[in-house]
């Protein structure tokens, strides 16, 4: 812990220091190159900041404690390597090397086996979010699947696939590059609408930002695979994923997440992250691909801001006005480490208004609805319903203006960026509105880059097809929908050549009345319960936990040995209690018998067994 001597000290930093000073251009042209530097710095193996990080895998931050973030994110890395592939298509040749053991690492990474599974037969190992620095599985009780991962990881792929094509290596991205891709589609494809964790890892149903994604890796992918003469199946997929994806819109802003109960209202930074990471500088802002400058978009940019300008939230914000920039953070509900603003969040904003501007600026045109008025009302009071053309004098105040707003979301993570340039995930709400959580975080840094691009007029590549069958068309009623996928490591690229694992899945009920911020695992000498290393025990769920039923729950993939006949397989159950307080084990081993593994990938449980927990209960450690 900082102590509060450091916390005033790096307080009169952020607002002396001389960032706060300068001009906001020249703040983001020193600070892109810091951005840039820092999260390199994050990147295995030469990552200064990472000793010990597997070849080409973004570690999230170095923080190891209080958050141990010393893991890699299948969501980060894509969102990282999303903004590096566009730095070296803008000319930053340097960086192709990190691109190349990107694709690398990821094409072992989908091979990893997980608690979300195995790459083979049906790909549910590709929904697992996080592994370790060096690419090994993480057995941690943890959100997941994830369904976003797979799908932001293919939209960086194909990114600089479609760069490998336009320099004729057509063939090496077939056989190398391709199986990869091929493999995230298919999981889209197959999941889609199916529930999962969302980005913040914290609520289990579908997600804003998550489908949106997944729309665009089934376009684009199916843009790839006739570019490549090859199927795609799962592409199939996407006028019905568009269709969720509308289906959102609540009349006033986009619901972030639909799950059970109503603990939140929806008000979330997913969906305007969504916009950006789907940005296509030549799509109408009419496009159900959801742009940034879409009606709906901006109409819900509005409502979200709005939100983080109520001072009792955010002491930080007070006295702003309506028509400038404020510290936000990722919905009014959160908690995590205080509930602050985080840098990439307030910069995502920025962008997204830089974004909408290009779009107008390409279009010629600005159409103001009814849904939309209020947006603009805020930066331009007279605004009024209708189409207003290049030429007129209200058009060019109000690209002017947005332009100005996006400028000021950037002065306010400038005001709140220490001297030395370094971005942590958050920073406090109140005063002394000091850095928080991981610092030199990854995603943090990658935002500002991408930022500084779009404010820089350096855009992506157009994806959304404008004619024929291709052009997005929303169903007129939505279908639920799936395709059964086909997965296979991608060898060319370097992946093991794994197989179907032998598999008896063993359904594990366990009575255990557990505090909040207790978990409990399996621990057992098999490779699926860690081999006796409580790091690795498997983590059961406490989904269907309640006061008169205390259960904790699992059915977990057993891996058999050999692979023949039936085996004991010996286990005991271990609690782990919040604050590292260290582990409660129980003293017995138990036994169950497994039934012969399947090779046909069948996942149906073949064993139960119903216990209660032997030994004390735990200890709230109040951290
Ligand atoms: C973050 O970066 C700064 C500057 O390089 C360094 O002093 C600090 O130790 C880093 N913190 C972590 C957790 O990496
Ligand atoms: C990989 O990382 C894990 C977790 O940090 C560690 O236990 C293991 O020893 C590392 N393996 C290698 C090969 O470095
Ligand atoms: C599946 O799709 C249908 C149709 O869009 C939708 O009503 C349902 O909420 C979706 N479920 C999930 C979990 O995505
Ligand atoms: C991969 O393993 C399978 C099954 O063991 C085998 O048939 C195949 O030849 C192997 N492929 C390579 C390239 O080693
Ligand atoms: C827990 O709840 C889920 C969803 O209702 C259900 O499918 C599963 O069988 C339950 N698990 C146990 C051990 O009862
Ligand atoms: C677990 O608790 C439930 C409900 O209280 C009970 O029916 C069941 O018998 C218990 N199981 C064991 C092994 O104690």
């Amino acid at each position: 812990m900082p102590s509060v001597a450091n916390l005033v000290l790096a307080s009169l930093l952020a607002f002396q220091g001389a960032n706060a000073a300068v001009s906001v251009d020249k703040f983001v042209k020193r600070q892109k190159a810091i951005a840039l530097q820092g999260v390199l710095d994050n990147i295995g193996p030469d990552g200064v900041k990472v000793r010990g990080a597997g070849r080409g895998l973004v570690i999230a931050s170095p923080s190891k404690s209080n958050p141990d973030y010393f893991f890699t994110w299948t969501r980060d890395a894509a969102l990282t390597f999303q903004t590096l592939i566009d730095d070296f298509l803008f000319g930053n040749k340097g960086l192709q090397p990190h691109i190349e053991d990107y694709i690398y690492s990821q094409a072992v990474l989908q091979t990893v086996s997980s608690p979300s599974g195995t790459l083979l037969p049906h790909g549910l190992g590709l929904g697992e979010p996080k592994y370790g620095a060096n690419g090994t599985r993480y057995n941690g009780n943890w959100g997941r699947p994830q369904r976003d991962g797979p799908a932001l990881r293919a939209v960086a792929l194909i990114k600089y696939s479609n760069h490998l094509i336009s320099k004729g290596e057509r063939g090496r991205v077939k056989t190398e590059i391709w199986p990869i891709i091929a493999n995230d589609l298919s999981y889209v494809g197959q999941y889609w609408n199916a529930s999962g964790f969302d980005l913040w890892e914290e609520v289990y149903g579908s997600s804003f930002f998550t489908t949106q994604i997944q729309y665009r890796s089934l376009v684009e992918g199916a843009t790839l695979a006739k570019a490549l003469g090859l199927p795609c199946k799962a592409c199939g997929q996407a006028s019905n994923v568009l269709c969720l994806l509308q289906s959102y819109w609540n009349g006033k802003f986009f619901t972030a997440n639909f799950i059970a109960g109503d603990f939140r209202g929806g008000v979330d930074a997913n969906t305007v992250l969504g916009p950006i990471s789907s940005f296509d500088p030549k799509a109408p802002c009419d496009s159900p691909t959801l742009q940034p400058c879409h009606p709906r978009v901006l109409a819900n940019f509005k409502v979200f801001v709005d939100t983080f300008r109520h001072t009792a939230l955010y002491p930080i914000n007070e006295g702003i006005l309506s028509n400038t920039g404020i510290a936000l953070g990722r919905y009014p509900e959160d908690t995590y480490f205080g509930g602050n603003p985080w840098y990439l969040i307030t910069l995502g904003s920025a962008e997204l208004l830089y974004d909408a501007v290009h779009q107008w600026t390409r279009s010629g045109e600005i159409t103001i609805d009814a849904t939309s008025l209020g947006f603009f009302r805020d930066i331009y009071p007279l605004a009024s319903v209708g189409t207003l053309r290049s030429r007129h004098p209200a058009y060019q105040a109000i690209t002017a203006r947005v332009r100005n707003y996006a400028d000021s979301f950037v002065a306010v993570a400038q005001k709140y960026t220490p001297e030395n340039g370094m971005l942590a995930e958050q920073f406090l709400k109140a005063a002394p509105f000091t850095p928080i959580s991981a610092a030199n975080l990854t995603w943090s840094f990658a935002s500002f880059v991408s930022m500084a691009h779009r404010r820089d007029g350096r855009l992506p590549a157009s994806w959304v097809p404008t004619r024929g069958r291709d052009k997005p068309q929303v169903p007129a009623v939505c279908k639920a929908g799936s395709v059964v996928g086909t997965y296979a490591p991608a060898l060319a690229a370097g992946a093991p050549n794994v197989t179907i694992p032998c598999i008896s899945t063993v359904r594990f009920a366990l009575n255990a009345s557990t505090y909040y911020g207790e978990n409990l695992y399996l621990t057992g000498d098999s490779v699926t319960l860690g081999n006796g290393n409580l790091d690795r025990a498997y983590p059961l769920l406490s989904s269907n936990y309640t006061s008169e039923r205390p259960l904790w729950w699992a059915d977990v993939p057993v891996e058999q040995p050999g692979g023949s006949g039936a085996t004991v397989l010996t286990y005991k159950y271990a609690r782990r209690q919040d604050c590292g307080q260290g582990w409660i084990v129980e003293k017995e081993a138990r036994t169950v018998e497994v039934p012969a593994c399947r090779v046909d990938g069948g996942e149906a449980v073949v064993a139960e067994v119903d216990d209660e927990f032997i030994g004390d209960g735990g200890t709230p450690g109040g951290c």
